[in-house]
């Protein structure tokens, strides 16, 4: 499959997009300030199952907190596959809805057997998905023109 282009420039704060690439939806999620906090308090809650991303796919340069390329940390870039059976999971920013429970921050939730991942992709450690959401391999063309693939 081609590498295929996006401009985040454009994006609104919280905003999801999704684009396709070699046949997977891929994500890009401008992630707010706030949205960025919810990583390390999840990390401190110690919810997750893969929080450093240890047996999870991603490039080198996204193996940290925020599963992004530094300088463009806020920008989550994610196959949005789920890594239980490949359901594509739901956008849900909302904080603490009824249905996802109070250590709910914002992320994705897969309606197929209820798996759950935080907004860096990160899997919650009580669901039957045992690894976070895969990060293809990206890059910046110019301040917002990404690259992926
Ligand atoms: Fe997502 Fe099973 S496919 S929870």
């Amino acid at each position: 499959g081609a590498p295929v282009e996006f401009d985040v420039g454009k994006m609104e704060p919280g905003e999801k997009v999704t684009i396709e690439w070699r046949g997977k939806p891929v994500w890009m999620v401008k992630r707010t300030d706030e949205m960025m906090a919810s990583l390390g308090k999840l990390e401190a809650a110690k919810v997750l199952a893969d929080a450093s991303s240890e047996g999870s796919v991603q490039p080198d340069y996204c193996k940290n907190m925020h599963r992004s390329i530094k300088d463009h940390a806020n920008i989550l870039v994610a196959v949005g596959v789920c890594t239980h059976l490949g359901c594509s999971p739901t956008y849900r920013p909302d904080l603490a809805p009824a249905d996802l429970g109070a250590d709910w921050l914002g992320g994705f939730f897969c309606p197929c057997h209820g798996s759950k991942f935080d907004l860096a992709g990160r899997v919650y450690s009580s669901v039957p998905a045992p690894k976070n959401l895969d990060i293809p391999p990206h890059k910046y063309l110019s301040e917002t023109k990404l690259l992926i693939g």
